[in-house]
């Protein structure tokens, strides 16, 4: 059990995000437009990343120990912003704790809405691909689709190398997106949050005819109701909202990329030295 020693339903307090890496920064871009005056920290795991090939039982003892980091920030509430995480560890997280957890999956309801030939291509990783939320998903929302599902290993490193337009990483993009035009996708979605980041390289290779869509902007909106229904949206307030980052492993490299990213005062801090349980892990 993740022990929490402080009362969460205060509004004042701030809300927490996490992810394998700084994908995880596309849905907290969507959380800081909707709730401008909230606290927002955020803490990811470069140092042990890609999570997209390990197994359930190693993502949840992940998880619990950086949510256990959040608690010990004292959030109100915690958005699991990796899709991966979601689908291997958030029914864990809500059974240990109490306060609103937000996940993100991938978007296969919007997609078959809006898919026009009912040929859908799902982009994530290996974890959420073969991940049995995914065939729920899209047991319940896919039906009457061709839904095509696509793992995408090696496609967050270009993102956490801050590489987003080189030629190596549109061949990578290649390999993944034009198997899935060539059997007729007219819809794509982004089913890892470091995706996003990508997202005008992989519409300029899929073309102007796929629709292609990024479910984050619907997770924070998310997040907000929830909020709402719990009374704990942040109040007027006179000083700027805190926003801190941290990360296990190197932390230089990564405040390059975080700085492209978000903006170019924000800094990472080590994950690691504030929170040594993580170092235990394999
Ligand atoms: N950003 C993550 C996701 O949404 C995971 C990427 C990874 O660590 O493989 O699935």
């Amino acid at each position: 059990m993740i022990s929490l020693a402080y009362d969460w339903r205060d509004p004042a307090l701030p809300i927490g995000a996490l992810d394998s890496g700084l994908g995880g920064l596309s849905v907290l871009r969507e959380v800081r437009m909707a709730l401008p005056r909230e606290d927002l920290l955020f803490a990811c795991d470069c140092g042990k990343a890609p999570w997209g090939d390990r197994s359930q039982g190693w993502i949840v003892e992940r998880v619990r120990k950086i949510a256990a980091f959040l608690v010990s920030k004292r959030v109100k509430a915690i958005t699991v912003a990796c899709n991966t995480a979601t689908a291997a560890a958030i029914e864990v997280l809500r059974s240990e704790l109490p306060f609103p957890i937000i996940g993100i999956e991938p978007a296969v309801k919007p997609a078959a809405r809006l898919t026009r030939n009912g040929t859908i291509g799902i982009l994530a990783t290996t974890g959420t691909i073969s991940s049995p939320r995914l065939q729920g998903l899209i047991d319940r929302y896919g039906k009457g689709c061709n839904v095509l599902r696509m793992a995408c290993p090696g496609l967050m490193n270009r993102v956490e190398a801050g590489d987003f337009h080189s030629p190596e990483t549109r061949e990578v993009l290649h390999q993944f997106i034009d198997p899935l035009i060539r059997e007729g996708a007219d819809t794509l979605v982004l089913g890892c949050t470091h995706y996003p980041f990508l997202a005008s390289e992989i519409r300029q290779i899929a073309g102007s005819a796929v629709t292609v869509i990024d479910p984050s902007r619907a997770v924070a909106h998310f997040l907000v109701e929830r909020l709402e229904e719990e009374g704990l949206i942040r109040g007027i307030r006179g000083e700027e909202p805190v926003e801190r980052f941290w990360c296990t492993g190197e932390t230089v490299q990564k405040t390059t990329v975080l700085r492209h990213l978000w903006n170019d005062r924000a800094e990472m801090e080590s994950l690691d030295e504030a929170w040594p349980s993580l170092s235990a892990q394999a």
